[in-house]
């Protein structure tokens, strides 16, 4: 029995071995992400009022698939593009650290952004969750940033053009999945502590859906420069400052705002690179068309090509959505060579119990949610019988390798005694 003990230890190191030459990441299954599913709907949903971790976590999935690292579980917290981030990873990392031995960090962080959209998402346009793959190797085995060159867009782009050129560059997307993409920004605020930018784009900042396009495709904008930013910081609100649509202060604190980035997915203006301030004689105003006809149609900046993809999102939530989602998945799989769709560890479907969603806060126990919405199911899909079993094994193999783990800090204990 020894025997058999000791040679099952050794097979594990050797193939715990390959892996780690091979640099081969552990593949997360289909029972582990219906965990962390769970897990991180229940966080969501406690944490409502207090971080908006949907937000959080849309975003954090972008941020780690900046760079030449692609989606691989590091953030450079020295990098300034990265602020207010870090309250979402230590969210996360309590969830790593349970799971450690089941999912890589960047296959976390990519899944978190795929479950929060879902959740964020309406009952009539649901972000589809069946095309989520693992295999996203970690950049460290303690999540530090190994490339600290990663560039993030600017905020005072100035077209469509240029939005598309970053996303094209970044995760090959074309100009109507830029567009898509952007719709992100129905969730969650800027903050100045953060980014020197303040205010929500929407309404409802805890509903994925596509809103945004008709803030910035159908209502009126005037740039205005942020208080404090010593006149190096632009972004657009609804109220005009006084006497013009120019380089001043004005506006309305804590009301919804837009970055000129996003006013770019719609409208050309010609800004300072660096400030975001109007160059001479070029002051405009984006001109929408519900409620606010502007006064002279000279004032108004010049409509791009994706105003009517603008127009056509506002009005279709589920062709965004669909859109919207066709583009998240082409950002966390881009640069991946190893990616495969999560397999069962089981062979038959049912499994372990799906956790149940927490109330909101002041929620009467046991009353259903308003929206009620149900979860996606992973277990939806036919399993190969292959997969299954090969799966099965290499769980069996990462629960011998945490066991043993285990064993080696407690012998390490013994001799310090
Ligand atoms: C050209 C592109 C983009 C620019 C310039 C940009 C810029 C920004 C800025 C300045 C903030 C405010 C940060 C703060 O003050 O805390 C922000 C927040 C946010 N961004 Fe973007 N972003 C871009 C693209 C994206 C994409 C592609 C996504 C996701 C797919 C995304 C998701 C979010 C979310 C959800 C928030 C709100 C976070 C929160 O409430 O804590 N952004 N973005």
């Amino acid at each position: 029995m020894v025997y058999l003990k000791t040679v099952v230890l050794l097979a594990v190191i050797a193939v715990y071995q390959i892996s780690s030459q091979n640099n081969v990441p552990i593949r997360a299954s289909k029972e582990t992400l219906e965990k962390i599913d769970g897990e991180l709907r229940n966080k969501i949903a406690e944490e409502r009022g207090n971080l908006r971790l949907a937000a959080g976590f849309v975003r954090l999935s972008f941020h780690d698939c900046v760079g030449e690292g692609r989606c691989d579980g590091c953030i450079d917290s020295g990098n300034p593009d990265n602020n207010g981030l870090q309250r979402y990873i230590d969210v996360l990392s309590g969830v790593y650290n349970d799971h450690k031995d089941e999912i890589t960090r960047a296959d976390l962080f990519a899944f978190a952004g795929v479950v929060a959209a879902n959740e964020a998402s309406r009952e009539d346009a649901q972000f589809d969750m069946s095309h989520f793959k693992v295999g996203r190797a970690d950049c460290s085995s303690d999540g530090q940033e190994n490339d600290p060159n990663e560039h993030f867009p600017g905020n005072n782009m100035q077209n469509l053009g240029e939005v598309t050129k970053f996303f094209n560059a970044a995760f090959g997307l074309n100009e109507q999945e830029s567009v898509a993409l952007m719709g992100a920004h129905s969730l969650g605020r800027m903050e100045t502590r953060n980014s020197g930018y303040e205010g929500p784009w929407v309404n409802n900042i805890e509903r994925l859906d596509s809103a945004y396009y008709q803030e910035v495709a159908e209502r009126r904008w005037f740039l205005k420069v942020m208080p404090e930013s010593n006149g190096q910081k632009h972004q657009w609100e609804r109220r005009g400052p006084t006497g013009g649509s120019g380089n001043r202060e004005g506006g309305n604190p804590g009301a919804k705002a837009l970055l000129s980035t996003d006013g770019a997915i719609a409208f050309n203006m010609h800004l300072n690179q660096e400030s975001g301030a109007f160059l001479d004689n070029q002051e405009c105003s984006m001109c929408g068309v519900a409620n606010n006809p502007p006064r002279r149609e000279a004032e108004c900046c010049e409509k791009n090509s994706g105003y009517n993809i603008c127009r056509e999102y506002s009005a279709n939530n589920p062709q965004w959505m669909n859109d919207f989602a066709g583009a998240f998945y082409k950002m966390i799989d881009s640069q991946q060579t190893n990616l495969s769709s999560p397999v069962s560890v089981t062979t038959t479907d049912a499994t372990t119990p799906r956790p149940t969603k927490a109330p909101k806060p002041g929620r009467k126990p046991g009353k259903k949610g308003k929206k009620g919405k149900k979860r996606q199911d992973f277990f939806h899909t036919k399993k190969s019988h292959n997969d299954a079993k090969s799966n099965r094994i290499r769980h069996r193999i990462q629960k011998l390798m945490k066991e043993l783990r285990e064993v080696s800090d407690q012998v390490k204990k013994m001799k310090n005694y």
